[in-house]
């Protein structure tokens, strides 16, 4: 650690201790948010927070002003010394008292979609994944999930979910991103949660990862953020909660690798604020597995997915190099998929581009359709069955500590 940031820690640390001695109530909590900012660890962001009952405990808080002096204490000497602080252990020490956290603190949270503004099908693997290359980038259009934690002695979570037909059983993926976070962390308590989806089934846009990755950000905060943001991605990092939830764990904007979960984060992109998505879902789904299967490895394009990376790193998206390898094996599984992206990139929509997202059913359009937006909805759907149009834009979080928030 860089001596000044040291030095600040160590004085942050006394003070919180001096605090803490003196005034006996709710400076531990403020003391180990400080300690939580200093270590650069996921912040509560008040937006977010939205019910912490008095004397919730994140951090040390229910056992009491004295331990938390004590801790104070303790790094403060080992920073005085010179001693390395194994900040890992610090902070798994930390979450051990995860389970103190007072049931009924919750939060809300905005659950982004994702679309794939490029997608490269690399290689079949042994264990029957695929290696592909793609860039995923998160849209503002999402579902929104609201977790509690459960009383001490629940002993399962309990997921509602505003769509009839959506499993709340352990083959939801927030349930098993639940049971992963429990794992990793040691800490042992239950949530309530409420999913409200607006993200269709088998639309290629993340839906069910994005709320596995969302549940997991949530208990990780709630539970006074065992795990650092870089820590939250490795953990994320195990095909039981999908291939994309590491994803929906970066900024954003990443270039993710293997069957999808290396993500190499990638910076915000020169794109105009301004610069529409439209989100053009069918009113049938693809199945991603179905996708794979009817996928020729021999009619793949060969374009060096390194290069599409940088072009869309230098031009944002004002150039031609639009692939997704598989809109193909998509529009064998349903021909109609096919007709549809003729009809949405025709000359006379005037789109800037229009690719399928995932592997589908859903198709993006980026720009603005000549004519305006209401034409464009209105004849999209008098030629095909839709089940929605929704007019988005590009977004990213606001900082690796802060989850995604609607614009
Ligand atoms: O990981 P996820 O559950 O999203 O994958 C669903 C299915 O899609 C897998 O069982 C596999 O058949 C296929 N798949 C693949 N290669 C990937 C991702 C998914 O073959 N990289």
């Amino acid at each position: 650690m860089a001596l000044r940031r040291r030095v600040l820690l160590q004085r942050l640390l006394i003070g919180a201790a001096v605090l803490t001695a003196a005034m006996n109530l709710n400076a531990t909590q403020a003391a180990f948010a400080t300690l939580r900012s200093t270590l650069g660890m996921t912040q509560f962001s008040s937006v977010q927070l939205q019910h912490v009952p008095q004397r919730a405990g994140h951090g040390l808080v229910q056992r009491g002003p004295c331990a938390c002096g004590l801790a104070a204490g303790i790094v403060c000497c080992a920073l005085t010394r010179g001693c390395r602080v194994p900040w890992p252990a610090v902070r798994t020490r930390l979450c051990a008292v995860g389970d103190s956290v007072a049931a009924g603190t919750a939060m809300k949270l905005f659950s982004p979609a994702k679309i794939n503004l490029f997608l490269r099908i690399i290689r079949r693997r042994e264990d029957g994944y695929h290696d592909l290359a793609s860039l995923f980038h998160t849209v503002a259009f999402g579902d929104e999930l609201q977790l509690e934690v459960l009383p001490e002695g629940a002993e399962k979570d309990e997921l509602k979910c505003n769509l009839p037909g959506v499993p709340v059983d352990e083959s939801n993926l927030v349930i098993r991103a639940l049971n992963l976070f429990r794992e990793k962390s040691g800490v042992k308590r239950h949530f309530g949660i409420k999913l409200e989806k607006s993200i269709p089934a088998q639309a290629g846009m993340g839906g069910g990862s994005s709320n596995a990755a969302t549940a997991f950000f949530g208990a990780n905060a709630l539970c006074g953020n065992p795990a650092s943001p870089q820590e939250l991605l490795e953990w994320g990092d195990d095909p039981v909660i999908g291939s994309d939830a590491t994803f929906f764990l970066s900024e954003g904007t990443a270039y993710c690798t293997g069957r999808g979960e290396i993500v190499t984060p990638v910076d915000a992109l020169k794109i105009r604020p301004d610069l529409g998505i439209y989100l053009v879902k069918p009113a049938y789904g693809i199945s991603t597995p179905a996708c794979f299967k009817a996928m020729d490895l021999k009619s793949l394009s060969s374009v060096d997915p390194e290069d599409l990376l940088k072009t869309f790193q230098d031009k944002g998206t004002s150039h031609d190099s639009w692939v997704n390898d598989l809109e193909r094996p998509a529009f064998q599984v349903n021909p109609n998929l096919g007709e549809l992206k003729t009809f949405l990139a025709s000359k006379e929509l005037g789109f800037e581009a229009v690719l399928m997202s995932g592997s589908g059913s859903t198709i993006y359009c980026v720009g603005d359709p000549q004519g305006g937006a209401a034409n464009f909805e209105a004849a999209t759907k008098e030629r095909f069955d839709i089940e929605g149009i929704w007019k988005t834009q590009l977004m990213r979080r606001p900082s690796p500590s802060e989850w995604y928030s609607q614009v």
